[in-house]
């Protein structure tokens, strides 16, 4: 399928790797809508509709797809990319840190998909692609949470994809290390124990994210892993 005119929202999509999906995108001509939570600045700067929404409220989510739908008259894809990231030792952990990792990581992801499917249905069906994490594959002890999160949308992104089908295909890609900031001791311990010696890009991952946009919804349910061959390990 081509992306030409394909109307995709990606959901944190001014910075990182929601950027890189959103540019690659509009290069194969899909019409992006960009979701952002603060980064209203850089999301402007690439041009595309931007729509703002708290993804912690159910009630946003639900006006941030109406708006999207409503501006573009449809929806053909969404990029369920927004999330948090935190560290700590699992006996630290209190309930608010747990519900912030989860009430984005996880919850969102799933009344984002709800969201998407309500509009897709009616009008013949679409593709859903949720970024996980290579964090739902492989455990790392002082991200217990956030794993578990991530190991959430992967079975979530199953469970709709048979939910779902044959009208949408619901996918996941799990990106490894992909750095934008100055790569520290932690991170250079991944590349070194990666296969690929090396960390990837936003560009490699949404290169794995336009591959399922682009394909048969017939491949569903489906996870793909861009992290250098690190989940082999
Ligand atoms: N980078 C990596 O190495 C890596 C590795 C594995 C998995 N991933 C996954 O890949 C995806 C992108 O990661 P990333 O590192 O590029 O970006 P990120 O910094 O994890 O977050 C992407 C965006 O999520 C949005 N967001 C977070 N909470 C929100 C909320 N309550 N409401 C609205 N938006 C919210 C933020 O938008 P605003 O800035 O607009 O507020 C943020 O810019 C995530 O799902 C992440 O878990 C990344």
């Amino acid at each position: 399928m081509t992306l030409q005119n394909k109307v995709i929202l990606v959901t944190g999509g001014a910075k990182r790797i929601g950027r890189s999906i959103a540019l690659a995108l509009a290069e194969e001509g899909a019409d992006v809508a960009i979701h952002y939570g603060t980064s209203e600045a850089e999301a402007r700067a690439l041009g595309f509709p931007c729509f703002q929404a708290d993804l912690e409220s159910v009630p946003e989510i639900r006006a941030l797809f109406d708006r999207v739908a409503n501006h573009f008259g449809r929806m053909d894809g969404v990029v369920n990319n927004a999330a948090r990231f935190t560290r700590f030792d699992p006996l630290d952990i209190e309930e608010a840190d747990w519900d912030f990792i989860h009430s984005v990581n996880l919850k969102s992801v799933f009344f984002c998909c709800q969201a998407a499917a309500k509009i897709m249905l009616p009008q013949g069906g679409g593709s859903i692609v949720n970024i996980s994490s290579l964090g739902a594959l492989r455990p790392w002890e002082e991200h217990a949470h956030y794993c578990a999160s991530k190991a959430g949308v992967v079975m979530l992104t199953k469970a709709l994809a048979k939910a779902w089908a044959p009208h949408i295909a619901v996918n996941t890609v799990a990106p490894g290390v992909i750095p934008f900031d100055a790569i520290d001791a932690r991170i250079e311990k991944f590349i070194a124990a990666s296969p690929a010696k090396r960390a990837g890009t936003g560009e490699e991952v949404a290169e794995a994210v336009l591959n399922f946009l682009r394909g048969s919804r017939f491949t569903t349910g489906q996870l793909v892993a861009v992290d250098g061959g690190l989940s082999q390990r």
